[in-house]
């Protein structure tokens, strides 16, 4: 394997920070312009690593941004439409938030669900970076994290794990994490519409028509019951326990501790989190596949899928044996880090989006969290992975993890900003 250390990275730092701030919309960076044109919730968090590590205060405006849009509930929501753009669908008018149930007075646009809480623990990076300029930021963002993290433990964390109410929320669109929910819906009454996503990229690397109408109709489903979780949570047929969005959220509350201690405030509520999270995992380990996996709530099957929401384990602070065994087995078949999607299992497709491809932001929480449990080989040769794809493949959305193929969106965000953060030889971040 090519050693990182002789490649020149001047340049393509350069470049980094030269998408970040192309991307930037005053406030808020969008993921990447034309595919995705509004503030995206984790997108946004990550952008914040980026940026500080060259404009610490830049870092905590997107941040500051993003928390401005929660609603009264403390949900913080996926998308924030701070603009009006026909180049995206759906936009705000078929969401129609308006009259959300937990909205209360907030009147930013936005989308109905929300997306995994990485928030919390990379705003401790964006503190830790510059502790003495983070300190206020720091101080006046907790309320609203911990408040995001009790809605989630109220609104999500029914079975212990925490679930999901439409793909999107788990940030991984088309995973077969969701394969069985989603063939549960029949997408009757949808209307016609018009998809924006194939016509900024080739289809194949997209999400199929037959996931689109199911997440127009769970979109339809949420708005018709006015975003009410509790109505919500009753009645629909998706409902999953995701891997990304509990191990975020646990590795976040254990941030979010560290924070309270920064700050002398009192952190027992973060504790009894942590600990409902830490024994509500369990339910997601599929002895079958010895991976952490999706979960269909509504029959209790496991998805059956290996992927790298379920390599996040570690980035949780959790660590087994088994667990150890399959993430080698699954990067001895991949050529660059940790593949969506097994590419031993039935699904595999090396470009369509979450069922294959590799993401820079999953490889950098999965290695974070391998090298903090003793996994150095692993967690260095996903780090060397990830800059060999940017320095020879670009800023992509995502990669082939077979051949290195960049594919989705380019000049993206959180690629740029992840290589900033710790994919480039010169990171400072360790
Ligand atoms: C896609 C991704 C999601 C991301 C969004 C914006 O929907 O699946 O994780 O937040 O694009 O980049």
């Amino acid at each position: 394997m090519k050693d990182m250390t002789d490649l020149n990275t001047g340049p393509l730092d350069e470049e980094a920070r030269r998408i970040l701030r192309l991307n930037d919309k005053g406030g808020y960076t969008v993921p990447t312009a034309g595919l995705y044109p509004y503030q995206w919730n984790w997108d946004s968090a990550f952008a914040a690593i980026g940026f500080a590590t060259f404009d610490t205060d830049r870092a905590w405006v997107e941040l500051e941004t993003l928390f401005s849009a929660q609603w009264d509930n403390g949900m913080v929501p996926h998308i924030i439409f701070h603009v009006d753009d026909d180049g995206y669908f759906p936009g705000p008018d078929v969401w129609s938030t308006s009259n959300a149930v937990g909205r209360g007075a907030q009147r930013l646009k936005s989308s109905g669900v929300s997306q995994p809480p990485v928030a919390a623990s990379l705003a401790w990076k964006v503190y830790e970076s510059d502790p003495e300029l983070g300190e206020a930021r720091l101080r006046a963002l907790y309320p609203k994290m911990v408040a995001f993290h009790r809605w989630i433990m109220e609104a999500r964390a029914e079975s212990g794990a925490v679930c999901i109410t439409h793909p999107w929320e788990a940030g991984r669109d088309n995973a077969p994490d969701w394969d069985e929910a989603m063939a549960g819906i029949d997408p009757v009454g949808v209307g016609a519409y018009t998809r924006r996503d194939t016509g900024h990229v080739d289809a194949k690397m997209r999400p199929t028509q037959a996931d689109y109408d199911r997440y127009i109709w769970l979109v339809q489903f949420g708005r018709d019951r006015d975003w009410d979780d509790a109505k919500i949570a009753a009645e629909s047929p998706f409902r999953v326990a995701d891997p990304t969005m509990t191990f975020t959220c646990l590795r976040s509350l254990r941030d979010l501790a560290q924070a309270a201690d920064a700050l002398a405030e009192p952190r027992a509520e973060i504790d009894g989190w942590i600990a409902t999270l830490e024994a509500g995992v369990e339910t997601l380990w599929n002895p079958e596949t010895q991976s952490y996996e999706g979960r269909n709530l509504r029959t209790g099957n496991f998805s059956g899928s290996v992927s790298n929401a379920g390599a996040l384990c570690w980035w949780a602070g959790l660590d087994r044996e088994e667990a150890r065994h399959t993430l080698d087995q699954v990067l001895a078949r991949s050529n660059y880090g940790v593949p969506s999607y097994d590419p031993a299992g039935p699904a595999f497709d090396h470009l369509r989006y979450w069922r294959g491809p590799v993401w820079a932001i999953m490889n950098y929480m999965a290695a974070k969290g391998m090298a903090e449990a003793g996994l150095g080989a692993q967690a260095d040769r996903i780090r060397r992975d990830t800059a060999r794809l940017i320095a020879e493949r670009g800023f992509a959305e995502y990669f082939s993890p077979v051949d290195g193929t960049p594919a989705g969106g380019g000049t993206f965000t959180w690629t740029a900003a992840v290589w900033l953060a710790w994919a480039s030889p010169s990171a400072q971040e360790n």
